[in-house]
């Protein structure tokens, strides 16, 4: 799978361990950051959500401190689903039932362990379809 992935200064060390971990045998597309400097980031956010709107990507995973803010930017691009997902059950739920389509992680709610857990469920679980399809397609629709 073509995975693009980001994070803020909060989520470099975390972003660095899931490429070497539960993402070393995917296609890993990095738009950063790689050093500890600040970022703003809507601009991380808009970087991954264009790669997977464009098709360069097949998913995205965004990490700051929480989770949220990513969640909030990457969600005002039109094809994308962004889901914050601390738990694995939510993970899974967010594919199952709402088709996301970026993963957006707290590095500073979940441990490493946890979070490998959260991105596996994610990439391993398919959306559900049937009556979720309707739903998910009303999502779009009100953008309109
Ligand atoms: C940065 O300090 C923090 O605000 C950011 O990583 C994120 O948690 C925002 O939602």
């Amino acid at each position: 799978m073509r995975i693009a992935i980001g994070c803020d200064h909060a989520g470099v060390e975390l972003k660095r361990l899931l490429i070497s971990s539960v993402l070393s045998a995917h296609n890993v597309i990095d738009v950063g950051i790689d050093c500890m400097g600040l970022v703003d980031y809507p601009d991380v956010a808009k970087q991954v959500a264009d790669k997977v709107i464009t098709l360069d990507a097949d998913r995205g995973i965004l990490i700051c401190g929480t989770g949220i803010g990513m969640a909030m930017a990457a969600g005002r691009f039109s094809g994308v689903r962004a889901a914050t997902c601390n738990d694995i059950y939510s993970a899974e739920m967010s594919r199952r039932h709402n088709d996301a389509n970026i993963l957006c992680l707290g590095a500073r709610v979940v441990g490493v362990g946890v979070a490998e857990g959260i991105a596996r469920m994610w990439l391993s679980t398919p959306f559900d379809g049937g009556r979720h399809k309707n739903r998910v397609s009303k999502i779009e629709q009100n953008l309109e």
